[in-house]
């Protein structure tokens, strides 16, 4: 019986200490995120992303289809940017189909881009290779 007695107090005092840490655990306000936020045209611009199906063919981050080039770092590119971004959505070129977007819809395009540029690199990575023959990686 005194055993009984001894396992229900070292059980609630567990489930005390359980309840404790969740209360403690989940009441700290979440903070650090350092991602930035989406602007509302930026969301707009992955809306139009989605529902034309573009990671069909082109990747964001590595992820996605295969037929057309990654595109996480089109923005900050040194030789193509916006404008030259802007230019592919309604020219169409090899197997990519031609869409007919407005200049708005292009504009949210191109921010949602630059919002998925400034969150992250792809390759995140540069392997080098020595003179000894070892290759060294460098992360971005
Ligand atoms: C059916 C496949 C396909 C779909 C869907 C597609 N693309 Fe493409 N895209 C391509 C291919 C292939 C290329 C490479 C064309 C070339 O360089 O000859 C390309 C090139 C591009 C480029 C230029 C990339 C560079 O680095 O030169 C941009 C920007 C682009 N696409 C944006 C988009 C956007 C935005 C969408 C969705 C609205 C989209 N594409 C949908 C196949 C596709």
């Amino acid at each position: 019986m005194e055993k009984r007695g001894g396992n229900i107090l070292v059980l609630t005092i567990l489930v005390c200490v359980f309840a404790t840490y969740n209360l403690v655990l989940y009441l700290q306000p979440t903070s650090g995120s350092t991602a930035p936020l989406m602007s509302e045209t930026a969301l707009e611009g992955e809306k139009i992303w989605q529902e034309n199906n573009c990671t069909a063919c082109h990747q964001l981050y590595g992820l996605g289809g295969y037929l057309g080039p990654d595109l996480t770092n089109i923005i900050s590119h040194p030789y193509k940017g916006s404008g030259y971004a802007k230019a592919f959505f309604n020219s169409g070129v090899s197997s990519m189909p031609k869409f007919d977007f407005s200049e708005t819809e292009k504009e949210a395009l191109v921010q949602f881009l630059e919002h998925v540029d400034r969150t992250g690199y792809y390759p995140n990575l540069n392997a080098e290779f020595g003179a000894d023959g070892w290759v060294s990686i460098k992360y971005k």
